[in-house]
């Protein structure tokens, strides 16, 4: 067993905590106990992450002395939709039983901890759950911070809620059997945790690659460890996105999202939509003289290093901008942009003039 680092994240009495470490995975049962949640553990999963995962989670779960009842659903972003919810919630109902009291443990990426952060949001009007990251991408954000949604034909994650977990347990060796493609994607929400928030972890970075952090599992758990510390300290702030803090963590995304929906998801991973997003607003930094040429080419640089795309094609402009457009975080249509000052540092800014942004976006953009 590894070294094991604990983050708290403090929001009163919704406070928890993110565990990390490499094969600790034997303490996940009796960690879950000692929190007094429940009898029976609903273990949500699809069959991919199931098969290669599942065994050891449920031993650990079931030598605490829980009851565990594993559920998988299928293993593609459709499983976010009011449909598999549906089922998901007459699921529970159905295992509720006299004595039996329910919590959920969410075993997968984003799709399983974004659908199962739903369902135990809203069955009963709130059970408890618990994240199990397996994808680099859910380990350093999406498991963090209780936002929770679910799809629908309209749009990506338009039906939520804010719903914090009880427990973030992470299993670094999970991401063993994970592709490398993935582990790329994931990465992109890390190198953006450094450019908004932490510059130790930028430098630090810089001396590593892929194949390095693969290879020592001590490093990839400081480096998750750095990021998803990043995030627990801007949600603490701001847990619902009222002050425009959390704001930050969207580094990059202005341009990604629109990147990725202009694709029709196809096309990029979402990390790598972000990645664009991030050499985009970083020239937009550059051109409006908030951040200096030496520091915009650090991060490019960083972004080069752990093979992330460096150029926008296979999409059309007039989508990507009208998807721009109608991005719901955008303030009574005024464009707003989180850009980088230096590196550990970024402000937001609202109304960057058009002329900029197309020249921006222009930069990265392959014809
Ligand atoms: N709630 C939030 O704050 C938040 C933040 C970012 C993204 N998201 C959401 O997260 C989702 C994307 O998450 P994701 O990138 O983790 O995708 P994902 O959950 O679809 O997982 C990616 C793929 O990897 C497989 N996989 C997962 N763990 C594995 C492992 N250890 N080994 C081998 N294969 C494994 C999955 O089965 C899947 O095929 C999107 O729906 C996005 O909207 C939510
Ligand atoms: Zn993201």
């Amino acid at each position: 067993m590894g070294l094991i680092q604990e983050i708290p994240v403090y929001l009163g009495t919704r406070s928890y905590e993110i565990v990390i470490g490499s094969e600790h995975l034997s303490s996940l049962g009796s960690r879950i106990r000692s929190l007094d949640i429940g009898t029976d553990a609903v273990l949500l999963s699809n069959r991919t992450v199931f098969r290669a995962h599942g065994k050891p989670v449920t031993a650990s779960l079931k030598k605490a002395g829980f009851a565990v009842h594993p559920l998988t659903v299928p293993d593609s972003e459709r499983s976010k939709s009011l449909a598999v919810l549906g089922k998901l919630l007459t699921e529970l109902a159905r295992l509720q039983k006299p004595g039996r009291c329910l919590f959920l443990v969410l075993l997968g990426g984003g799709v399983i901890g974004d659908l199962g952060g739903v369902a135990a949001g809203l069955y009963r009007r709130g059970i408890p759950c618990v994240q199990l990251p397996t994808t680099l991408l859910a380990q350093v954000d999406s498991s963090i911070g209780g936002k929770t949604a679910v799809d629908l034909p309209q749009g990506k994650n338009l039906v939520g809620l804010f719903y914090q977990p009880r427990l973030v347990f992470e299993e670094i060796s999970f991401l063993r059997t994970l592709p490398d493609r993935q582990v790329r994607s994931g990465m992109a929400e890390i190198i953006k945790c450094g450019v908004i928030r932490d510059s130790v972890l930028f430098d630090r970075l810089e001396q590593e690659t892929i194949v390095s952090l693969r290879a020592d599992e001590k490093a990839m758990a400081w480096v998750i460890a750095r990021a998803a510390a990043v995030k627990a300290k801007t949600i603490e702030q701001d847990e619902h996105e009222k002050k425009g803090i959390r704001t930050i963590l969207n580094f990059g995304h202005t341009v990604g999202h629109a990147v990725e929906a202009a694709g029709g998801y196809t096309g990029f991973a979402h990390g790598e939509a972000v990645a664009l997003g991030m050499r985009v607003a970083s020239e937009i930094a550059r051109r409006m003289k908030v951040i200096s040429k030496q520091d915009a080419d650090r991060i490019n640089s960083l972004i080069n290093r752990f093979g992330l795309p460096a150029h926008i094609r296979g999409v059309q402009w007039d989508r990507v901008w009208n998807a721009m457009a109608h991005d719901k975080k955008w303030v009574r249509s005024r464009n707003r942009w989180v850009l980088p000052t230096g590196i550990g540092r970024c402000t937001v800014r609202e109304g960057i003039p058009e002329p900029v942004i197309r020249a921006a976006i222009r930069t990265y953009w392959e014809e």
